[in-house]
């Protein structure tokens, strides 16, 4: 938690830092960097879904019976395309159940504003949280235009899981909404005039698929 911000977590853990490190470095290739969000977003997934609400079932195990806890409800994994690809991934390799949805967004390079071109999310959503994902909160743009369409699916515990982010965009999100967590691995200083964070890892779905 931020001490200025009670909803913006940032994850400081040696691990999820040594793999960002490495995703910055611009010597790191598509492949590679496929593999580091893979890696930090099962880690991301743990730190997001610290209080994830739980039920007491009993079961027998070949000792003895016992109560033991598990997950209210599955969660929904929805990566913002094409970069949230990269760590969601990573989080459903370690989620039980969880499902995923889609949403196609991208910037617009001249107003930086978000375009959607696609829309796929499971009928149920509103029943289970949902983490939103995107390795970059820049402008805030995509994120904002993201939550937007979950709350018009009646979401009401969503949390937005980002690699890096920009106090730029950590400000936007909670003007819209305050309580929606964000957990990222850094904040970075700042946006340049194309949008970009600096120093941040450059641009993301170019890194990991190859284009740009
Ligand atoms: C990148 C990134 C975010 C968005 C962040 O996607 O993955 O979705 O920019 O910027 P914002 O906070 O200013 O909206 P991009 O639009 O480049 O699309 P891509 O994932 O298809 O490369
Ligand atoms: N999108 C990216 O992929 N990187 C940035 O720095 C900003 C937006």
């Amino acid at each position: 938690m931020s001490a200025s911000d009670p909803k913006l977590f940032v994850c400081e853990h040696p691990l999820i830092q040594h793999l960002l490190a490495e995703a910055r470095d611009q010597r790191t290739g598509p492949m590679v960097f496929r593999r580091l969000l893979r890696q930090v977003g099962a880690m991301l997934a743990y730190e997001a879904l610290r209080d994830l609400p739980r039920i007491t079932r009993r079961i027998q195990t070949p000792m003895e019976a016992m109560e033991v806890q598990t997950m209210r409800a599955p969660v929904t994994i929805v990566p913002i395309l094409r970069a949230g690809l990269g760590l969601a991934d990573g989080m459903l390799e370690v989620l039980p159940d969880a499902r995923m949805g889609h949403i196609g967004l991208f910037r617009d390079e001249s107003t930086l504003n978000p375009v959607t071109y696609y829309e796929k999310l499971p009928e149920d959503i509103a029943g289970g949280p949902t983490l939103l994902v995107d390795p970059m909160l820049a402008t805030g743009g995509s994120a904002c235009e993201a939550l937007a369409k979950l709350w018009g699916r009646n979401c009401v515990d969503v949390r937005f899981v980002c690699l890096v982010a920009s106090p730029e965009g950590v400000k936007r999100l909670h003007e819209l909404d305050p309580n929606v967590p964000i957990y990222t691995a850094a904040v970075d200083r700042q946006l340049n005039e194309k949008g970009y964070i600096l120093p941040g890892l450059g641009d993301a779905g170019d890194r990991l698929y190859g284009t740009g």
